[in-house]
């Protein structure tokens, strides 16, 4: 950094960053990741997972230039580990409070060393409907719980417009960390974070989940298409403790809030709900 600049122009280099959409230093140095020698891979057949989680075993060669610094996570774990670790440590919670413990120091995922917090669940446990999100933004990385900022508040009138309020429903992430810059959480990240998920819909064992928005739906229902051609499809969950659960995907509120013209077909579905929860649906 060039220590002429004057306080001025530090100023307005940091606002063209927030701009830009940089809200988090991850780092103080720049690494040139092209310049690391990729591992040898692991033939699928070996690992027994899905092809996008094939990652090489073996850590990484440091970066030819700059100073190495270790990297957030657990560096010894290779993703295919770490979803084996996360299997393990949320098969072995035996309720909500101790897998949130357990998740919070699981070292697996490391979005969770960019994060502030973990935001593991909000709402009512014991209620009738369990809504799963993608991940938490910054509102709810900062306090810690699911849907605290302006989707919140869209999907708190939403519920509210069905008889609902948070007291009535359980309210989780599919990732439970916030991602830098609210990026979609990468397959891997999600993969790793699944165990969890799945854990925490069968020890809550809602009668109803809902799925808000494409990653929600596609991980948890393990639909291929997008969620503006599955919104409003009752579909059946199948927890792993066998269990049935009548399971809706819908517009994410946050979405909503971007194109306010798709509020009604998010509304269709939330009456959906409302009726099923009649027993009329
Ligand atoms: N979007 C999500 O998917 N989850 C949250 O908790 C907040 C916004």
């Amino acid at each position: 950094m060039d220590s002429t600049l004057d306080r001025d122009a530090l100023h307005a280099i940091l606002d063209f960053h927030v701009e830009a959409g940089v809200d988090l230093a991850l780092d103080e140095t720049p690494h040139n990741r092209f310049a690391e020698t990729p591992p040898p891979r692991v033939p699928a057949a070996e690992t027994n997972l899905p092809p996008a989680l094939n990652r090489p075993v073996e850590k990484a060669a440091p970066p030819a230039t700059s100073s190495p610094r270790p990297l957030p996570g657990n560096p010894a774990l290779a993703p295919e580990e770490a979803v084996l670790l996360a299997r393990e440590q949320a098969a072995s919670a035996p309720t909500l409070e101790a897998l949130e413990d357990i998740f919070g120091r699981f070292d697996g995922c490391a979005l969770k060393f960019s994060a502030k917090n973990l935001a593991f669940a909000d709402g009512n446990p014991a209620g009738r409907v369990m809504l799963v999100g993608e991940a938490p933004g910054a509102d709810e990385d900062r306090i810690g719980k699911p849907f605290m900022g302006r989707a919140g508040q869209l999907l708190d009138k939403m519920l509210a417009a069905i008889g609902l309020g948070r007291d009535d429903v359980y309210i989780a992430n599919v990732v439970p960390w916030r991602p830098p810059g609210n990026r979609t959480p990468t397959p891997q990240e999600i993969a790793i974070c699944m165990p969890f998920i799945t854990r925490q819909i069968a020890l809550a064992a809602p009668e109803f989940l809902v799925c808000l928005g494409g990653p929600s739906a596609q991980n948890l229902l393990n639909l291929k298409d997008g969620i503006l051609r599955t919104r409003g499809r009752w579909s059946t969950y199948t927890a792993e403790d066998g269990r049935a659960i009548r399971a809706l995907p819908t517009l994410h509120p946050a979405y909503l809030l971007r194109q306010p013209l798709q509020k009604r077909l998010g509304w269709r579905d939330f009456q959906s709900l409302r009726r099923a929860l009649d027993g009329r649906d």
